[in-house]
């Protein structure tokens, strides 16, 4: 066995004053670590002299708690590697390691009932999400992440972090780094027909913090909120564990449909919507909706939170402008992401708010952790300027697009009785309709023991909806993974 290398050692209590002699204490001390996993086979442990040294004691009581341990097979020496944890020691002592795509959240051993949480807490519990465990077909929000430029980007990521600036190493503006939003705000205003500065851009972590974000700053416990029925899962929680009540209202080819919304929620404080591409039903929102939306939310003293999540990827015509640009009233607070044009690892996203908002989000963000990593953002602003944005961004539009063809191919020729398709005209995923009396989540699990991952679309909504489907994203998938995939789901239900 490879040895592995030296970590921290756990804290070694030794007590001078007790009648244990020192090497004792200290040879009861890594058994014990041993036998209990936190020392693990192959492990190198400190030389006799640094661990005589950390422990400000002789070396004499540490050469002998290394013999005695020698002795009875708890260490071994590897010329060159020192002194290790036997290897041979039983797996009961060592924890198991191993890199998985997601792994259910931990349980706590050893309490028979169930430990008290807050309630906010409670509300951020869901369903195992089985669907989650597979990084290949059809995992929902995942980008093409084989075909992402490694080279320019590793290239970019070493060019400051070799020579980083006290400035990328320091603590950061909560704000974010001025160069990447002035270069945000010359997209957003570009593409997405955005009005803003870069004084109004703040930096997050991802749409999920600028979701949060919004929801403290803007909502008080109680808030009504307008969601999108079906909407982003993501956004329920968000708004939930604010302690906001949330007002389900429906969407349909329109988008979110505002006079419902007026009948449901009077009163509300927000309301939160994804005109550009609907989460997860893929409709784009009529302008006729938008005006209402915003006459609306003008009228009643409320926020729209735009959430735009992916919509650079349209596979016909040009993308649909934002909501915030037909705003006149400052009552939007528009939520972009660099998860799905780049990488989701990658947690960076940003926030435009209005002029008069920008002291308010300072301080949520300041609050909420900080900053984002500078490193990231220094990257991001040279792959922007350079041109490596709009390139990636381009090549992806028609890799996605034949991705999706694929899979529509695949579910006519393999299922075409029994998913019906919608929202398949821009973006990285699709619905598929199951037949009547099929429990999506049932299907989920059953595709998850397969290695398929399908989103139940019945968790996207807050009442128990007529009829479940699958949301498939085919952005990460293979289109070999796409075929083999549907033809895997046949047998689900
Ligand atoms: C509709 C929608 N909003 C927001 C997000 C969150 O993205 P981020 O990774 O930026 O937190 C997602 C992710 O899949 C999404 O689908």
């Amino acid at each position: 066995m490879k040895p592995i290398a030296a970590s921290f050692l756990p804290p070694v209590a030794l007590d001078a004053k007790s009648s244990t002699p020192m090497y004792q204490q200290l040879s009861d001390w890594f058994r014990r670590a041993i036998i209990d996993g936190q020392l693990r086979p192959g492990q190198r442990v400190p030389s006799t002299r640094s661990l005589a040294h950390e422990l400000k004691i002789s070396r004499i009581p540490v050469l002998s708690a290394y013999e005695q341990l020698y002795a009875e097979g708890y260490l071994e020496t590897f010329t060159g590697a020192g002194t290790c944890v036997a290897s041979s020691i039983p797996g009961g002592a060592s924890k198991p390691s191993g890199a998985k795509a997601w792994s259910a959240p931990p349980k706590v051993a050893g309490h028979s009932a169930p430990r008290r949480i807050s309630q906010r807490a409670a509300l951020m519990h869901g369903p195992p999400q089985t669907w989650l465990s597979n990084l290949g077909a059809f995992r929902v929000g995942l980008p093409a992440l084989d075909h992402f430029p490694l080279a320019t980007w590793s290239k970019l990521v070493n060019r400051h972090a070799r020579h980083a600036p006290i400035e990328v190493m320091a603590y950061g503006d909560p704000m974010g780094y001025l160069p990447l939003r002035e270069a945000i705000a010359e997209y957003l205003s570009t593409v997405r027909a955005v009005r803003c500065e870069a004084s109004q851009i703040v930096m997050t972590t991802g749409s999920q913090q600028g979701l949060q974000i919004c929801a403290h700053v803007l909502l008080d416990a109680k808030d009504l909120v307008w969601m999108e029925e079906p909407g982003y899962p993501g956004a329920h929680q968000a708004f939930k564990t604010a302690g906001a009540q949330l007002i389900p209202v429906p969407v349909d080819h329109e988008g979110l449909d505002v006079a419902e919304g007026i009948r449901r929620g009077r009163g509300a404080r927000a309301a939160y919507i994804s005109p550009s591409h609907q989460f997860p039903l893929g409709t784009t929102m009529s302008a006729t909706r938008r005006l209402q939306l915003l006459s609306w939310a003008a009228a009643n003293d409320a926020w729209i939170i735009e959430d735009d999540y992916d919509s650079e990827y349209r596979f016909s015509g040009r993308p649909i402008a934002s909501l915030q640009g037909l705003d006149t009233e400052d009552r939007v607070i528009y939520l972009g992401t660099f998860s799905k044009v780049m990488f989701p690892a990658m947690r960076l996203g940003y926030m435009v708010v209005p002029k008069d908002m920008v002291a308010a989000f300072y301080a949520g963000r300041d609050a909420a952790d900080t900053f984002s990593s500078t490193l990231y953002q220094v990257v991001m602003t040279d792959f922007i300027r350079e041109g490596h944005f709009a390139r990636h961004i381009r090549k992806m539009r028609g890799l996605y697009m034949e991705r999706r063809t694929t899979l529509l191919e695949a579910i006519q020729k393999y299922v075409p009785h029994e998913l019906e398709v919608i929202g398949a005209e821009a973006g990285m995923q699709l619905v598929a309709l199951l037949p009547p009396d099929v429990s999506d989540v049932a299907v989920s699990k059953k595709a998850a023991q397969k290695g398929v991952s399908v989103r139940p679309l019945s968790l996207c909504y807050l009442n128990p909806p007529e009829r479940g489907g699958l949301i498939l994203g085919y952005g990460g998938a293979q289109l070999q993974d796409i075929r083999d995939g549907i033809r895997k789901l046949k047998s689900c239900w």
